[in-house]
This record gives structure tokens, sequence and C-alpha cells, in this order.
């Protein structure tokens, strides 16, 4: 084991965001004990680099979160080394401080420029050294469509929070899958899971080639160290991981629930806003990606990679979170939920949930999503002679409900933090019997929504409930019983 020395003092890192706002020098901070961030040695490594950055001194740094750089899909920079970045090209004959340069590619190269993604990752090892011979492992309870083990009745379905277990086990091991939709394999569909962790991930690592991951902490902090750079979050934030992206989950305050949705089409995006313009939703300053960091670690490492719907390992000698600078716009981020700013009914009636739509991934169908993440965020409800909860409906779309706290307004009971509903293609749901009765009869006063968070993940395909799912003890059996107090209210002879 041979790890690098932490320098005594962090040299500040270069930052450069060429589109949005642009993000400036920042100090660094130290993340953790064990990634090194050595200094320039030469005089004229020195003077280039403070000419680099003299162009870049920030006018303020008002808002600015430290770590990270704002803005949706821009090409950003960043490096953890002054100069480490090349200037004015991608694959110079030599990359400083004897870095590998590589591409990481997210989208065909052909791709229209509005869809194009991909980015350079100038490292202290190529991606080929961190493979080599790969073993089949035991995947646990993670599931990839299309995925056919059990049978169930069509049906509503709700479960309650799953406990989180006594046993140690990390990210990775504590992943159980609810639903499949589509199939991985054409690149087309989604996995709604959820996560039960209680340990940190230690020298191990993971990437996911089946798909982007959107992970909602519902119960803990995760700390998920990419190849990119540190994203930390929280219940009531979301990280974004695109395919392929290498990482570690380090739990931050012990053990961690949240559901996470494994996108197996084209990535996140922001939805189409049309007449509402060019404001309010999910604003693009508000997401965030991590400026790089890096680890420079040598120690026995395991690197996991889900590739094919299977679990694969293979040993290295070191840690491959190793990009020591970055630049493009296939990236990680994070987004805080409560930024988005929802927009609604100020008169009557009730919008489409896709009011609410926070990131799409959209399919070559247009309008019709791979998968829509959706929230229902705190928020006033004013509309007037409306029936303000979510109206009953039929929909195309198969609905998976979850909820990060609080209280959701269509489901006063039955429906708590940490759990999930699923309202799958073509099957009746919506209000139960108590808020039916609740909203039909109370005063229409602006009323405040507060203390609330829950959302959907929302595909064009009939999502499958797995045998983990079907045979969990918190399964709601009775779910459906929630509209059975719905009474005939019909009556011809008054209008
Ligand atoms: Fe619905």
């Amino acid at each position: 084991m041979n790890e690098a020395p932490k320098p005594k003092t962090l040299k500040p890192k270069t930052l450069r965001s060429t589109f949005g706002k642009n993000e400036s020098r920042r100090t660094s901070k130290a993340q953790g004990g064990e990634q090194a961030f050595a200094t320039p040695s030469s005089k004229a490594l020195k003077a280039k680099e403070s000419k680099i950055t003299s162009s870049l001194q920030p006018s303020r740094t008002i808002g600015v979160t430290e770590g990270y750089m704002s803005g949706f899909g821009n090409s950003f920079e960043t490096e953890a080394l002054p100069g480490a970045l090349p200037v004015g090209r991608n694959s110079p004959q030599r990359c400083r401080y004897g870095l590998y340069a590589e591409q990481l590619s997210g989208s065909p190269f052909t791709a229209p420029r509005a869809a194009n993604e991909r980015s350079w990752l100038y490292r202290i090892r190529p991606s080929v050294k961190h493979s080599g011979r790969f073993r089949k492992v035991d995947i646990g309870l993670w599931r990839t469509a299309p995925c056919h083990e059990q049978e169930m009745p069509i049906g509503q379905l709700r479960w309650g929070p799953q406990a989180l277990p006594k046993k140690k086990l990390n990210f990775l091991e504590g992943m159980r899958t609810m639903t499949t939709a589509g199939d991985a394999g054409t690149l087309a569909g989604m996995g709604a899971h959820v996560y039960l962790a209680t340990r940190s991930m230690q020298d191990e690592y993971f990437y996911n080639a089946d798909g982007e991951m959107l992970i909602v902490p519902q119960q803990g902090r995760l700390r998920i160290f990419t190849e990119f750079g540190i994203i930390d979050i929280e219940p009531g934030e979301i990280a974004v991981i695109p395919r392929g992206v290498k990482l570690r989950v380090e739990l931050t305050d012990g053990a961690a629930r949240g559901y996470m949705c494994e996108n197996y089409g084209g990535a996140f995006t922001l939805p189409e806003r049309g007449p509402i313009g060019a404001n309010c939703l999910a604003n693009a300053r508000d997401f965030l990606t991590p400026i790089a960091a890096f680890e420079d670690k040598e120690k026995p490492s395991k690197l996991y990679v889900k590739w094919g719907g299977q679990l694969f390992a293979t040993e290295l000698l070191h840690s491959p979170l190793d990009v020591v600078a970055w630049h493009g716009n296939y990236a990680p981020y994070k987004y805080d939920l409560r930024r988005f700013s929802p927009v609604g009914a100020i008169s009557f009636d009730h919008p489409d949930p896709s009011i609410f739509s926070v990131l799409t991934a959209p399919s070559e169908t247009p309008g019709t999503a791979n998968v829509d993440f959706i929230i229902f965020p705190e928020r006033w409800s004013v509309a007037e002679n409306t029936f303000r909860p979510p109206w009953y409906h039929m929909n195309i779309m198969a609905e998976f409900m979850g909820l990060i706290y609080g209280v959701y307004d269509a489901k006063p009971q039955g429906f708590v933090p940490g759990g999930i509903s699923l309202h799958n293609c073509m099957l009746p749901h919506g209000p139960d019997a108590e808020a039916f009765a609740h909203a039909s009869e109370t005063e229409l006063k602006p009323v405040k929504l507060t203390n609330t968070l829950a959302f959907m993940f929302e595909t064009r395909f009939p999502q499958r409930v797995t045998k983990y799912a079907a045979e969990l003890d918190v399964l709601d059996a009775d779910y459906a019983q929630c509209w059975q107090g719905l009474k005939k209210r019909f009556d011809p002879s008054k209008p």
C-alpha cells in the first residue's frame, strides 16, 4: 500500500465554466483524507497558471456553492491541479503531470449538437487500467428489464417504508429493485429501486453501463465521490450520475434509505416550458456539477460494473477515481428540489401533473417520455370552485410514486415517507374517500401545502413488479380498499 501523502497546504483549484454562470477560482477544501492535491513545481507553470487564472477572477462570489459549478448541460471546465487541463486542445502529445487524456462519450459521435454529450478526462491512469479480468458476482436484489420473474394480477399497489437492515450493506448491496420497465438491452425503459445502505463503500467502486442513475435520498445524507468530483446530497436533493461514471458512495451520517431511478434510455434533460416562458420550474442555474477532485491511492480495490443486467467485479491495485481535470458536458450533477419553482392554477381547475416535471428523459416520440421525474413540492393551493387534489385518472403512462417527507394531499393516510405507490398503465387511481370528502366540502380558502415532498417516476412502459417487491411484508394488500368508501352520490332528482 502506498498512499500519497496529504499536502500541508492545499492550493486553490481553478474552475472555468464556459457557458452560463461563470464559476471562478475557489479555494479547494479537503474532501476526505485520501485524495492528494499536489502543487505545481516549475516557475514557468506557475507564471502560466497565474496568467490563466487572472482573467477568471470573480466579480463577485455571492450565491456560489463551494465545490460546484452552476448550470445545466454546460460545457464545464475544472481542474484540481493548476494547469492540468490542456488549453485549446483535447489531446496534446504530452499531458501535464503525466496524465492520460481520455474521452467519455455519452452520445454517439454524430448526435445532433444539442444532444451531443461527451467529456474529456485527464487522469492518472486510463480506464483500461481500471479494468481487467472480470468475474460475474451476485447482483443481490438488483434487477434489470426485461424481468419476468413475477406474475401478479393487475391492480394498484402500495408499499410501506422498508426497514433498514441490521446487516452491513453498502449502496450496491442494499439496492432492491421494485419495478422494471422496457428493455435495458434496447436502451429503453427504466428500473425503480429502493436502496437500504448501512455502510460506506470502502475501496469499492462502481459504474453502471446499463443506465443513468437518478438518486433520491429519503433518509440519511450521501457523499458520492465520482470521477468528476464529489457530490454531497441529503433528503430533498437529488443526484444524477451518467451512465459509465465511476463512483464510490459513502454514508455521511449513518444508515441511508432512498429511491433510485435507473434510466436505460437517453439522458435526463430539462423539460420544455412552452408558454410558461424562460423561467420557473427547475431553473438551470440551480443544477450543480462538482469541481474536479481525485484520489491518488494505491490500495487493493474492487471495481464493480453493472452490464447487461449482471454485476461483474475486477480487482485493482489503485483507486479509479483519478481524474485530475476534465472538461465537457457529460458529467454528474445535483439539484435541490426545494429550489423548484412550481407553476399552477391561480384561478380554477388543476393542471396536468406534467407541470411539476423536474427532468425528462425523452424517447424518440415527442412528448412521450422514457421517464419523467416529477415532484409535488410545497406550494399554495388557491383555485376557486375547484376540486383541488389530483383528479381521478387513468393513464397510458405508468406511475411510480414515492414520498420523501410529509403528507401527500391525495392520500392523507397510508402513503407515508419511504413508501411507494404504483399506478400502472391504464389502472385507475385518485384521491381516497377521506381526501375526496374533505376536498368536496372544505371552504376554498388559499391553503399552503407545507412540509411535503412527493415524487413520481413516470414511464411510457408498463412497470413489472419484481419478486422481491411482490413478497415484501410492507406490501399493502388492502390498498385498493382506500376507494371503497367512495359512495354513489348520483341523484337524478337533484341537479
Ligand atoms: Fe395519475
